[in-house]
């Protein structure tokens, strides 16, 4: 399910058919773009909810409360995209196996960022996990508990609702998830999962470029051309791939 708002049908439109521009591909013949067109809305089958008034995380995913009903549920920022060799749900959704409560996805940033995060600090159990004691939306750098940030994927059990309804709103006035999982984790057990795998933030114009240019040498088809175009504009492209942690 993807939870929309007013002015963003572009996503509903990109997974939907495109009947007009079928019947042009059809007419010309160019049967490749044809089917790579009609893939698109053969992907995946999803259900919309529309988020009326831009109120903050917490409050988007209280709008998906009807659809979830009382099963564990895992959040994906869309603007947190992760390349990990093992996707970074199914690395947490590991830990929730045996866990079996709300994982939340981290990763250690440079202390001066962690006024982009919500931030956790906890009891270290192994190399990569956390139980999780606080949790703090977007602290100021001198009194962040940590730099261990949420970086946009989680596993969170049904116990967030109620939760979630009572929450005031926090950090831009907005009615922040961080706050509830604060909240959760006062009554049940909450673990910070630090995954494997490079993140951008593609909400950043900085990030958003930087994923578009790794992403486009690891497709084969483009690799070689793009390398040669992007030695051509700099000069000396040595390592920009993202190192993987
Ligand atoms: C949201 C969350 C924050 C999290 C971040 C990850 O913030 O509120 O806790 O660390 O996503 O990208 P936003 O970036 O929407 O302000």
């Amino acid at each position: 399910m993807i939870i929309t708002g007013r002015n963003k049908r572009a996503i509903e439109d990109h997974f939907d058919r495109s009947i007009e521009l079928e019947l042009e591909l059809e007419r010309k013949h160019k049967d490749a773009l044809l089917q790579e067109i009609k893939a698109i809305s053969d992907l995946v089958n999803i259900q919309y909810v529309r988020q009326q008034t831009p109120k903050g995380l917490g409050h988007a995913i209280l709008c998906a409360k009807n659809f979830v009903g009382n099963e564990p549920f895992a959040v994906l920022l869309g603007d947190d995209v992760v390349d990990a060799e093992e996707p970074c749900l199914k690395q947490l959704m590991q830990v929730f196996e045996e866990k079996g409560q709300t994982i939340l996805g981290v990763q250690q940033v440079a202390r001066e960022n962690v006024n982009k995060y919500g931030i956790v600090s906890g009891e270290k159990l192994g190399e990569h996990l956390h139980l999780v004691k606080t949790l703090v939306e977007k602290p100021d750098v001198e009194i962040a508990p940590s730099n261990i940030a949420i970086l946009g994927r989680y596993i969170i059990t049904p116990d967030i609702f109620p939760i979630l309804e009572q929450t005031e709103p926090g950090a831009g006035l907005e009615i922040q998830l961080t706050d509830a999982l604060k909240e959760l984790a006062k009554i049940k057990e909450v673990y910070a999962y630090e995954f494997s795998g490079c993140r951008y933030d593609v909400g950043d114009k900085l990030g958003f470029l930087k994923a578009t240019v790794e992403m486009a040498l690891k497709r084969p088809d483009l690799h070689d051309d793009f390398m040669e175009y992007l030695m051509s504009v700099t000069g000396n492209v040595e390592q920009i791939y993202c190192k993987r942690s």
